[in-house]
């Protein structure tokens, strides 16, 4: 007889095959993605808010060309990732909904503040490292159409990474205020970055089951513990100090021992009660209601187009 979701998705895993969008799978399955990706697009939208904030205070034109270059790649990302979401058979303007009413979550990082032009640096080098670290391995995620959709991601994504580094470096060559404003900025946003890989695994709710159907390749910890060793190199090279007193390297374990985020601040700021949560959210439902008229124009064009009507 036919498989049930659970049996053809274990033949496939154990085949290390890509699950598609007709193939039969588990209920839990289609959920954890649907809420995995679902977050991820809403993050990489909100995620816009922080930098766009400096795009019309951006120092020059091609700091200010860069810049706008990278918001505009993650609209992109949380259209691709919008799109994988509805292979699953759910719909995007249901998935909207869903952030604007605070029933799904997007990335805590994004609810800090961006104070200084440094902050750009600190985001580009920090938050999308952290990003890159925790995405190349979705890209050989069980589910095709968001393995597929990371691959491009994370291209785009290390050039924005180089970017907050190259960014950064030119502030750090630069004046000893240009140089205090990148410390000051990385002081801010190591930690935020490190908790952006969620709770630890004792804590984590799905970690154990995502790892079993092959979504997530690693886990919270091990790839929080691949940031700080692939980031401390990298930071010598920049000359800021990561703001850890006990950030050593460990001969024994071949890693480096650093101290864990708050995990408590994680809680309350995906709870809402970050310094940013309201001030995000009410962006994101004035800019869709801004947006309605051209959601309108879109569907009736649509509709002309489908019954043959036009000129
Ligand atoms: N911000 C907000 N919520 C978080 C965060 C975070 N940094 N970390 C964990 N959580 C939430 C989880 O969504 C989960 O809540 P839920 O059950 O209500 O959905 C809860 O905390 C417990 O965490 P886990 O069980 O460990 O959750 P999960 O297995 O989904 O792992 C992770 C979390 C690593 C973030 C995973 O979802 C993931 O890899 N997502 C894709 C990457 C992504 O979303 N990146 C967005 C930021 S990067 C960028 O856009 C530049």
């Amino acid at each position: 007889g036919r498989p049930d979701g659970a049996s053809a998705l274990e033949a496939l895993l154990a085949a290390d095959e890509r699950v598609e969008p007709r193939d039969e799978m588990p209920d839990g399955y289609r959920r954890t993605l649907v809420r995995q990706i679902a977050q991820h697009a809403h993050s990489e939208i909100i995620g816009m808010q922080p930098e766009a904030n400096w795009i019309s205070r951006a120092p020059s034109l091609r700091r200010k060309a860069i810049l706008m270059a990278k918001v505009q790649d993650e609209a992109g990302h949380g259209l691709y990732l919008y799109a994988a979401a509805e292979t699953l058979g759910v719909d995007r303007a249901d998935l909207l909904d869903q952030l604007h009413t605070g029933r799904q979550k997007y990335s805590s990082i994004f609810n800090y503040p961006t104070l200084t032009w440094a902050d750009v640096g600190a985001i580009g080098w920090l938050v999308d490292g952290a990003a890159i670290t925790n995405q190349v391995p979705l890209c050989r995620c069980s589910y095709g159409p968001y393995a597929r959709a990371m691959v491009r991601i994370c291209k785009e994504e290390s050039f924005h990474q180089r970017q907050g580094f190259d960014l950064l470096l030119a502030l750090t060559r630069g004046t000893e205020r240009q140089r205090a404003m990148a410390q000051d900025a990385v002081d801010r946003w190591w930690y935020p970055s490190l908790a952006m890989f969620g709770p630890p695994d004792a804590e984590s709710t799905h970690g154990t089951q995502s790892a079993a159907w092959g979504i997530k390749r690693f886990s919270n910890d091990e790839l929080r513990q691949r940031f700080v060793d692939m980031t401390v190199p990298q930071a010598e090279v920049l000359g800021v100090r990561i703001p850890d007193p006990d950030l050593r390297w460990n001969a024994e374990r071949g890693h480096h021992d650093f101290t864990q985020p708050d995990y408590a601040e994680l809680l309350r700021v995906i709870n809402g009660a970050g310094p940013c949560n309201a001030q995000r959210m009410a962006h994101r439902r004035r800019a869709h209601e801004d947006g309605a008229w051209v959601r309108e124009a879109a569907t009736a064009y649509a509709a002309r187009h489908a019954t043959g009507g036009s000129g």
